[in-house]
């Protein structure tokens, strides 16, 4: 049987995992499961811990859901490891969010100042964890979640040296579950190609007969519910500027090209002292959900986790798996080494493509050169990404500057400076390295 570890077992979002682990068992045959929090984690471990074994048994299938907090005693052997920890708790997201925003500046958990010092604070964590896979579990397999999953991804490869992994995100999930609704078609209908990196990637679709179908989807985007994840607020792209790339952009672009809308909604927020910043409103949704999972009654995931920015994201964790394991060549989603697919990036970059992944883990399908708009947007955000990780693995201030400079969501300049040194000490005992 497989033995899964999960790193960061006290998610919320382990149910979902157990959910699509129990749906696939019959090509997954798992025989443990081993949730691995720390210290500060352990209630919230112990609580969804014990919720995703009464799933289990509700189940027809006999598995086991260890808990502990020591890492190395759960990654023995192990041959999928996923990854889905949070570096300081929401406390440290709440900073990220919280700080910029009192500058002016957009304050999220993966995009601007705040993206930046989530990354800084994963990157030493998710290096350690390599280590001890290369001592424990030399052959297993790292699914990474954990944000942001395409820095933290191409940080194992490049730093860790690492090259079984694959990085994941729910986004792609979602749009290629909601769209193909708008066009009166089903996702098997249609053939999605989807390139970029995380949290900015584009998407073009065709039907089964190799015609384009991206104009049509964009049409209808207007009209109806579009995918867009519950975090995200949905200020509606450009038409002119969607028409023009024939492309669909992810929820993310929108930080990028509605900078005003969007900035000007999370200072509301932010104002607002019944509201907070999204951190303070995912805290909330998380105190719902675990009052649910202390239920010994409930055996199945609840309705409210759908108000997660992440919901479904196991439909990718668990059929990634299981496309590992099974050799089964499915087509995912997914961060990996580009290895040309995307021409305007280097070959050696993580990117987030269409792939098909079987037993070798992922090969990514070619997608072409973009159009100058989206290409320089791309490498300008790849460039940036490569200063933070080396800021990440070095602790140099220089280059962590020189990514606070590049990055669009940052006015450059002294206020620029002074939001960094406020993030760098206000995260002090999560950033070892500098
Ligand atoms: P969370 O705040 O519930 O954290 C999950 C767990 O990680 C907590 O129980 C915490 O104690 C634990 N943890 C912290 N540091 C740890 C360490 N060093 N080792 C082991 N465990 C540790 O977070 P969440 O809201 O469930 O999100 C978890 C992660 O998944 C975050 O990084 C989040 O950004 C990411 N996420 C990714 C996507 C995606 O699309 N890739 C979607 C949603 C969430
Ligand atoms: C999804 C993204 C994740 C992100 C999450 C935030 O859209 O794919 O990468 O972290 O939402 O959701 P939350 O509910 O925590 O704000
Ligand atoms: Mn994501």
């Amino acid at each position: 049987g497989v033995k899964i570890v999960t790193i960061g077992g006290g998610s919320s979002y382990t149910p979902e995992l157990m959910e699509g682990f129990i749906r696939r068992y019959d090509e997954l045959p798992i025989r443990e499961i081993w949730l691995v929090d720390i210290e500060a984690g352990k209630e919230k471990l112990e609580i969804v811990g014990e919720m995703a074994q009464r799933m289990w048994d509700a189940s027809p299938y006999d598995v086991k859901v260890r808990l502990t907090i020591d890492r190395r005693e759960a990654l023995k052997d192990a041959d999928f490891v996923t990854t889905q920890f949070r570096v300081g708790q929401l406390n440290a997201r709440v900073k990220d969010e919280r700080i910029p925003l009192s500058y002016g500046m957009i304050g999220q958990e993966t995009n601007g100042a705040g993206g930046i010092f989530k990354a800084l604070r994963t990157i030493p964590v998710i290096l350690s964890i390599v280590e001890d896979m290369k001592e424990l579990c030399p052959d297993a397999w790292l699914v990474n979640f954990a944000n942001p999953s395409g820095m933290v991804t191409d940080a194992i490869i490049r730093y860790g040296k690492w090259e079984k992994v694959i990085g994941l995100c729910n986004v792609p999930v979602m749009a290629m579950m909601e769209e193909p609704k708008l066009i009166g078609k089903t996702t098997d209908e249609l053939v999605y190609s989807f390139a970029g990196i995380n949290h900015f990637h584009w998407h073009r679709v065709q039907d089964l007969e190799g015609n384009d179908v991206t104009s049509q989807i964009i049409d209808k985007l207007y009209e109806e519910e579009n995918g867009t994840p519950a975090n995200i607020f949905d200020v509606a792209y450009f038409k002119e500027q969607l028409k023009q790339m024939n492309l669909i952009p992810c929820g993310y672009h929108r930080y990028y090209y509605r900078y005003d809308e969007m900035l000007n909604h999370m200072l509301e927020e932010y104002n607002d002292p019944n509201i907070g910043t999204r951190a303070q409103q995912v805290k909330q949704t998380e105190a719902e959900l675990f009052e649910l999972y202390k239920d010994p009654n409930l055996h199945d995931k609840p309705e409210q986790l759908t108000k997660r920015g992440g919901a479904y994201y196991s439909d990718a964790a668990c059929e990634t798996i299981a496309s590992i394991y099974a050799n089964k060549n499915t087509q995912i989603v997914v961060s990996t080494k580009n290895n040309g697919a995307v021409p305007d990036l280097a070959p050696d970059d993580v990117v987030e493509v269409s792939a098909y992944i079987g037993a070798a883990g992922a090969r990514p399908i070619a997608f072409g050169s973009f159009e100058p708009a989206e290409k320089g947007w791309l490498q300008l955000m790849k460039s940036m990404e490569l200063c933070v990780e080396k800021a990440a693995v070095t602790g140099d201030y220089g280059v962590l500057l020189q990514a606070f400079i590049i990055n669009p969501l940052i006015p450059s300049g002294e206020t620029a400076k002074r939001v960094l040194d406020e993030l760098l000490l206000a995260h002090k005992e999560y950033l070892p390295q500098f």
